[in-house]
This record gives structure tokens, sequence and C-alpha cells, in this order.
């Protein structure tokens, strides 16, 4: 079985090239490889954009068609929307009651965003708890890894300790040990004796060794179902079962795209490509993107380490290009705009499928509805199936 892979992305505007090179295609490469989830998390943009009904409304279903221009297959992946699923919502909930306060006024992105949106009033409830919807939203599809850039990282972070402090206050049944020692049993007699001692060793010396032959015991026993095996294992560790589960932070290597002007692209900065942008305008943008500052005119030398179009061809050109670039720009044997059609050439390139692959979307907006309906149930029956857990787990079940 494939591990599962989850990850989410704000609907507040047309996705650029920048999303496109910092998440989007290392989402496309991951949904061969894992059962990945991927969703529109509408409420997370209401967390910032509480204001601006019409900016998310909009958005959300543009936003699965880039998904999908972009290469996501919703036969390989599940593609779905935050809001249709409450159980996100219950989650967060039951979460927030044990959840201390520091640990979310620590995160980093609390302040810096804070800083950051200064035209927005973001002194709300629902921005300093985001990051513990975010910990509802990986934990309720019990995600192995969580795909994000280097910024989010500090949220799963906080969704490990969120899981880890969940199983412990709510692992742990009356009756643990007595139901532990009945799957032992399941065990043959000798495994089950020296189950028993591997155990008591580790418990008392903390012995890699003793814990390390406890589980290959586990490992080995025919008898022993999934949900046993889980109960052995924390019956060795003295904890609580895994209800939760911590995910991994998926780190992969990205290009980062900057803007047209060197710094992050972002729709509202001005210095954006969109995905589907058309091609005149892409190449109008281009054309005007600043250089070099030193070289002003077409005979000085310049420098590409000084240039954000450099930056561009770090993306989409090979090696032999950026050689050209490099003793071209130095020698100033090309000039700027010489230069840049080369990044033209690739952005269109690489946007020409895309725009095909919208183009029937756009024309039969149903199909998209229908896509994300049938996503959304997928992850209904994962998400309800971890609720009961959680419920019974924390007694509200009845
Ligand atoms: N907070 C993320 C962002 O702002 C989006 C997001 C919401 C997310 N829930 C998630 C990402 C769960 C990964 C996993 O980009
Ligand atoms: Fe930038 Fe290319 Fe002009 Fe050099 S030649 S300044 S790298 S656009």
């Amino acid at each position: 079985m494939k591990q599962r892979v989850l990850s989410g992305m704000r609907p507040t505007g047309a996705l650029h090239l920048g999303h496109y090179h910092g998440a989007l295609k290392n989402w496309v490469r991951l949904q061969a490889d894992f059962d990945c989830f991927y969703f529109v998390a509408d409420w997370h943009a209401l967390t910032t954009h509480y204001e601006d009904r019409e900016v998310i409304e909009k958005n959300v279903y543009d936003m699965v068609i880039d998904w999908i221009a972009a290469g996501l297959d919703p036969e390989q992946c599940t593609i779905f929307i935050q809001s249709r699923l409450p159980e996100h919502a219950e989650l967060f909930t039951l979460l927030a009651m044990g959840t201390p306060l520091a640990w979310l006024e620590r995160m980093p992105t609390y302040k810096d965003q804070m800083e950051k949106l200064k035209d927005r009033d973001l002194a709300t409830y629902g921005f300093l708890g985001y990051p513990l919807l975010q910990a509802a939203d990986i934990l309720i599809y019990k995600a192995a890894f969580v795909p994000v850039g280097e910024d989010q990282a500090p949220h799963v972070e906080i969704t490990r300790e969120v899981a880890r402090r969940f199983n412990h206050l709510y692992g742990r049944e009356a009756n643990a040990e007595a139901l532990a020692l009945a799957v032992v049993k399941k065990m043959s007699k000798a495994d089950g004796k020296a189950f028993a001692a591997a155990r008591k060793a580790f418990q008392e010396t903390g012995s890699d060794d003793s814990l390390a032959q406890a589980r290959a015991l586990i490992a080995a026993s025919g008898a022993l179902s999934e949900a046993d095996r889980e109960r052995l294992d924390a019956f060795l560790r003295g904890t609580g079962k895994t209800i939760l589960h911590e995910p991994a932070v998926l780190l992969t290597e990205v290009s980062k795209l900057p803007g047209l002007d060197g710094a992050k692209m972002s729709k509202s900065y001005g210095n954006a490509i969109a995905m589907r942008e058309e091609p005149a305008e892409v190449e109008r943008k281009i054309r005007r993107m600043p250089t070099d500052p030193q070289r002003v005119r077409r005979t000085d030398a310049g420098d590409p380490e000084r240039c954000p179009v450099w930056q561009f061809h770090q993306v989409y050109s090979d090696a032999e290009t950026k050689d050209w670039v490099v003793t071209g720009c130095k020698s100033a044997g090309i000039g700027c705009l010489e230069c840049k059609q080369p990044v033209i050439d690739a952005i269109l390139r690489e946007q020409q499928p895309w725009r095909e692959r919208a183009e029937a979307y756009l024309t039969n907006p149903k199909q998209v509805q229908w896509i994300v309906e049938v996503g959304t149930e997928r992850a209904r029956t994962v998400a309800r199936q971890t609720m009961r857990e959680v419920r019974d787990a924390m007694g509200i079940n009845y």
C-alpha cells in the first residue's frame, strides 16, 4: 500500500509560475509514488481574507483547474475542498481543548504575517488558531508526509506535537495491560516468553537492543493483526496506542522562481506571471523585466548575479544557454532583450499544455465540479473513520 501524502493550497488568486515551480510541480511528481490527497484550503484563506468573499469563491474551482492543467490526475490523486468536510472543524475543535496557547503564539508565521499584512486586522482567534486547523487537516487523514515549503515546516512540527499529546492523553485504555497480555498469548509460548523478557529489559535499562529484539518478535509472529501489533508496540514502549500518526515534512528540491523584479513572486506585488497568462502578456512582461541596474547601455558589461532574468534562466535554461548568458552578459556581447528571448520561449512552451488541458474544463465547468465531488467523498470516508476513533478515544461516542 502506498503511503499517504497530504497538502493544501489557499485559493487566494490565480496560480502563477511561482506556485508551479515551488509546489505544484512537486505535487505532480508525487502522485505516482504516494496516495496523494490535495485540497483547497478555503477555510485557511478565510483566516486572512475573511472580508473578501468574492476572492475565495471565484478562485476555488479556478485553482483546481490550474492543478489539473499542471498535471494532477484525478484518477491518481484525491482532490477536494476543505469546507466540504466539516470533520476537519470537528477535529480542530477537539484538539483545541488541550492545545497550549503558547504553542500557537510562538509560531514564526504568526508574528511574521501579522507584520506583513498590516492592512488587515489579524488579531483574530481564527488567525492564531490556523496552525492547529492545519494540524487537523493533516491528522484526520493519517498522512505520513506533508510536502510544504520551509516556511510551513513549523506547522508540521506542531502537528507532531499535537498528535503526540493526543496519543498520550487519550491513547490509554483502562484495561490496556490486560488487552496487551491477551495479544501476547496469541504468540507461540517461546516467543511470548522472549517478548516478555525483552520488554522487561527494555523498560528497566532502555536498551535499544532489547527494543529491537522485542519488535522483531512482534514482526515475526504471523498470528497478529495490524491492530495487535500496534497494541503490543505501545505496550512495549509504555505509551498509549497510536490514534493520530505523526507526519513528516517532505522537503524536496524545488526550484525557486522569483517574481519579475527579483522579489518573491506574488500577485499582490504585481510581479507575477499567471500559469495561464496570455502569450502576448508573457512576452510583454518579460521584455519589461528589470535587468542588472549597472548595465545601463547596451555596451556596458553586466553581471548575471545582479539580474533577475538570470534567476529565470536557472529554472528554464540548459547549461549551454546559461553559458551563453554569462559570457554574453559579462562581455556585453548580447543585449538584454536577446538574453530574455530563450526565457520567453521556454515559458510559452511550458504553458502550452496547461492552456490546452484547462480549455476543456473552462468550457465544461461541471466536469471540474464532478472531480471535486468524487475526491470529496473519497476523503470523507477516511475523515469519518478517524473521527470515530478520535471520539472513541475521548469518550464522546454516545
Ligand atoms: N497553511 C498552508 C499555506 O498557507 C496551506 C495548508 C492548509 C496546508 N492546510 C494544510 C498545507 C495541510 C499542508 C497541509 O500554504
Ligand atoms: Fe540580465 Fe541577461 Fe541583461 Fe545580463 S544580459 S543583465 S543576464 S538580461
